[in-house]
C-alpha cells in the first residue's frame, strides 16, 4: 500500500505523522512545493520510528510528482491555510488553481488514486477536483465532517464530562462557520439521547461552538488548526487501507440525495476500500431539511466563482 501526501504543512505533515504511527502504509511519499520542507518532515518523522516503533518508509519530494507513482491513496492539503479573521471561503481563487494542479499531476502517476480534500474552501474544492478530473464520484472524498464531527464531539464532552469516544455525533452540510449542521437532536451518549442531560441553552451553545470551531483555533494559533484536521483525514485513510466501512460524514457528490444534485456536501458515507462506498441516507427534521438546502444553496454559490476563474 502505498499514501501521499501533498502539502508539508501543518495539516499535511500531521496527517503523514498519523499514517505513520499507525502503520497505515508501506510507503508514504511527502510532496511539497517549498524546496526542502517536505524532505526535512519526512527525515524528522522517519527519525522518529525507531522511538515509536513504525516501519513505514516516508519520503519528501519537491514538487517531483514522479516519487508518487503508484499511490492507492492520496491526501491533498495544498493551499494557503486561514488567517485570523479570514473565512475558508476567501481561500477560493488561489487555492482553486492549486488544487487543480495537484489533481492532475497526481493522477499523471497514480491513475487509480482515491483522493481525499482537505483544501479550502473544502466543498469547493472537493467539486473542483470532481469536475477537472473527471474521476468516478466514489474516488473523491473531502474531509470536512469528519473533522467538524470530532469537534462537535469535543464540545458535547466538555459539557457532559463524559470521554468523547463514547459520543455518537455528526455535522452534516459544508464546511464552514454558517453552512455545517451539527445534528443536536441525534447525538446520543453510548446510545443515550444528550437532550436528556443538557440544557437547551447548553445545547445551543454547543451548536454555535462546533460551527466556529476552526475559526477560534485560527485565532488562538494564529493560523489554521492542523491536529484535528491531520487525524481526521489519516482516519479516513484508515477506513480506505483496511477496508472498514466505517461510516463518516463526508463531503461527496450528491445525486439527488438530501433533495441535492450536482454539488458536494457532507453527508454520512461508508468509506472502504472503494473509496466512500455508500451514501447512508435518513430523514431530516423539516428544520434540519431547511438548514440542509441553505448550506448548499451557500455552497452553490461558492462553486459558482469557479466559473468566474
Ligand atoms: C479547519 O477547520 C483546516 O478547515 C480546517 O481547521
Amino acid at each position: 500500500m502505498k499514501v501521499t501526501v501533498v502539502g508539508a504543512g501543518a495539516v499535511g505533515a500531521t496527517c503523514a505523522d498519523n499514517i505513520a504511527r499507525k502503520e497505515l502504509c508501506e510507503e508514504l511519499v511527502l510532496l511539497d512545493i517549498k524546496e526542502g520542507l517536505a524532505e526535512g518532515k519526512a527525515q524528522d518523522m522517519m527519525q522518529t520510528a525507531a522511538l515509536l516503533g513504525f516501519d513505514t518508509r516516508i519520503s519528501g519530494s519537491t514538487n517531483d510528482y514522479s516519487k508518487t507513482a503508484g499511490s492507492d491513496v492520496v491526501v491533498i492539503t495544498s493551499g494557503l491555510p486561514r488567517k485570523p479573521g479570514m473565512t475558508r471561503e476567501e481561500l477560493i481563487g488561489t487555492n482553486a488553481g492549486i488544487v487543480k494542479g495537484v489533481c492532475e499531476n497526481i493522477l499523471k502517476y497514480s491513475p487509480n488514486a482515491i483522493l481525499i480534500i482537505i483544501s479550502n474552501p473544502m466543498d469547493t474544492m472537493t467539486y473542483l477536483a470532481l469536475k477537472s478530473t473527471g474521476l468516478a464520484k466514489h474516488r473523491i472524498i473531502g474531509m470536512g465532517g469528519a473533522l467538524d464531527s470530532a469537534r462537535f464531539k469535543y464540545q458535547l464532552s466538555q459539557h457532559l464530562g463524559c470521554s468523547p469516544a463514547d459520543l455518537n455525533a455528526v455535522v452534516v452540510g459544508g464546511h464552514g462557520d454558517t453552512t455545517m449542521i451539527p445534528l443536536i437532536r441525534l447525538a446520543t451518549w453510548n446510545s443515550l439521547p444528550v437532550s436528556k442531560f443538557l440544557s437547551d441553552e447548553q445545547q445551543k451553545q454547543i451548536v454555535n461552538d462546533t460551527m466556529v470551531g476552526g475559526a477560534t483555533l485560527t485565532k488562538l494559533i494564529g493560523t489554521s488548526a492542523w491536529y484535528a484536521p491531520g487525524a481526521a483525514g489519516a482516519a479516513m485513510v484508515e477506513s480506505i487501507v483496511r477496508d472498514e466501512k466505517k461510516l463518516f460524514t463526508c463531503c461527496v457528490a450528491l445525486e439527488n440525495e438530501y433533495g441535492q444534485n450536482d454539488i458536494c456536501l457532507g453527508v454520512p458515507v461508508v468509506i472502504g476500500k472503494s473509496g466512500w462506498e455508500k451514501i447512508v441516507s435518513f430523514d431530516l427534521s423539516a428544520e434540519e431539511q431547511a438548514l440542509f438546502s441553505k448550506s448548499a444553496e451557500a455552497v452553490r454559490s461558492m462553486n459558482d466563482v469557479l466559473k468566474t476563474l
